[in-house]
This record gives C-alpha cells, sequence and structure tokens, in this order.
C-alpha cells in the first residue's frame, strides 16, 4: 500500500476549524490566508460541500477552499464559476500527495455538484498537472495584475467555457479590510 492511500479527504466540520486555521497559517508562514477561509465561511459565496480537509493518521494536514465567483463581460450573461483558493498542507506533510488528492476530489466534487469550471491564481508549475491552462485561453482576466501563466482555468465538463469570457469578482470578503 503507498503512503497515498493513506490520506483521506473529506468534508470539513466546525470542529476541524481551529486545525484549518493552523494549517493555512503554517503553509502559508503568516495569517493572511487562515484569516480569509474563516471570513469566507460566513460568505454568500461559500460552499460548504467544497471546504475538504486531508487526514492522515488520524490528524488534519491539509485544507482546499472553493467558493462561487462570477465572469462578467458587457453584453453577456453573467456566468458563475469557482475559485480555488486557498490550499493548503502542513510543511512537515508536504510532498507525500495531500496537495494532489484535494486538488483531484475537489475538482471531482465540483463536477458532481454541478459547476462548470474552476479558477485559480497559483504556481504555474502545479496547476497544470491537474489539466489547468491560462485562463487567456478564454479572454478570462483577473480583476487585478497578474502574471497571464499564472491565472488559470480548467473546464469541469467538455467546451464548459465555450461562450464565457469576461473579468472574474471574487466574493467581496477576499479583498482585505
Ligand atoms: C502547494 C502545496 C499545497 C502542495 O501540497 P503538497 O501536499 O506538498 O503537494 P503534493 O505532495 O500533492 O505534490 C507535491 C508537488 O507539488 C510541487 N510543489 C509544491 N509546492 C510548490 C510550489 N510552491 N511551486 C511549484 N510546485 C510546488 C512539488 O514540487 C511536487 O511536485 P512533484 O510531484 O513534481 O514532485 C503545499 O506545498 C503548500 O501548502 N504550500 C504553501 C501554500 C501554497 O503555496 N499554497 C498554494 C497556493 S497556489
Amino acid at each position: 500500500m503507498g503512503i497515498v492511500t493513506a490520506i483521506t479527504i473529506r468534508e470539513e466540520i466546525k470542529a476541524d476549524q481551529e486545525a484549518v486555521f493552523n494549517i493555512n497559517e503554517q503553509a502559508f508562514g503568516r495569517k493572511e490566508e487562515a484569516l480569509l477561509v474563516d471570513r469566507l465561511r460566513d460568505s454568500t459565496a461559500f460552499i460548504p460541500a467544497l471546504s475538504l480537509v486531508a487526514i492522515y493518521e488520524n490528524k488534519l494536514i491539509g485544507h482546499i477552499l472553493f467558493t462561487r465567483i462570477s465572469i462578467t463581460a458587457a453584453g453577456q450573461r453573467e456566468a458563475t464559476a469557482l475559485a480555488l483558493a486557498p490550499l493548503a498542507v502542513l510543511p512537515e506533510y508536504q510532498k507525500i500527495g495531500a496537495g494532489t488528492l484535494l486538488v483531484e476530489k475537489g475538482l471531482a466534487k465540483a463536477a458532481r455538484l454541478g459547476y462548470n469550471a474552476v479558477i485559480v491564481l497559483g504556481h504555474a508549475h502545479y496547476y497544470p498537472r491537474f489539466g489547468f491552462v491560462p485562463a487567456e485561453k478564454w479572454n478570462i482576466t483577473a480583476p487585478f495584475e497578474v502574471p497571464a501563466a499564472a491565472f488559470m482555468g480548467k473546464e469541469l465538463f467538455p467546451h464548459a467555457l465555450d461562450h464565457i469570457t469576461g473579468v472574474v469578482t471574487y466574493a467581496p470578503e477576499f479583498e482585505i479590510s
């Protein structure tokens, strides 16, 4: 049995919240992302079924969150999609596959729930392995300056983004007050 099979993924429950805060704080080396997750739980963009934790030897070691975003362009109907953010694995448990499992299970669950696409702002060397490509392919852009290679999208079913283009609007909770 490989080590990856020992990691399980499940929906976050209330009792996990402190551990999830700690995972984000440790992974990013600062509190911003941990506080963001706390704010997002109270957001209308929050989807409880898409706040997932990774468990290894009965310990919470990772967390991923997908929240609702909209994509809008002049003269077009507003489209709903998901943002993947943040993704965090405790430093001492990185590189054993938890991040990969969180992304894969999250994408599969998002597809099952009927969402059409996921947008991520992240490492250009990490997300392409899951099928993410630069969102400029669909003329989907970030609401702020960002390197094109780091702003990526993935369709959850074929052609899901065919007629979707425009600027992403994140939940207001993403803005630091
Ligand atoms: C990114 C992160 C979630 C990956 O989690 P993980 O459990 O270590 O990931 P996995 O074990 O599934 O995969 C490890 C792979 O990710 C790659 N990786 C990890 N961090 C990376 C980074 N910052 N940039 C590019 N690649 C990275 C590793 O090189 C490794 O690649 P390989 O499979 O080719 O060897 C984790 O490193 C982390 O929490 N980082 C700090 C927070 C962060 O940057 N989050 C992502 C924001 S976009």
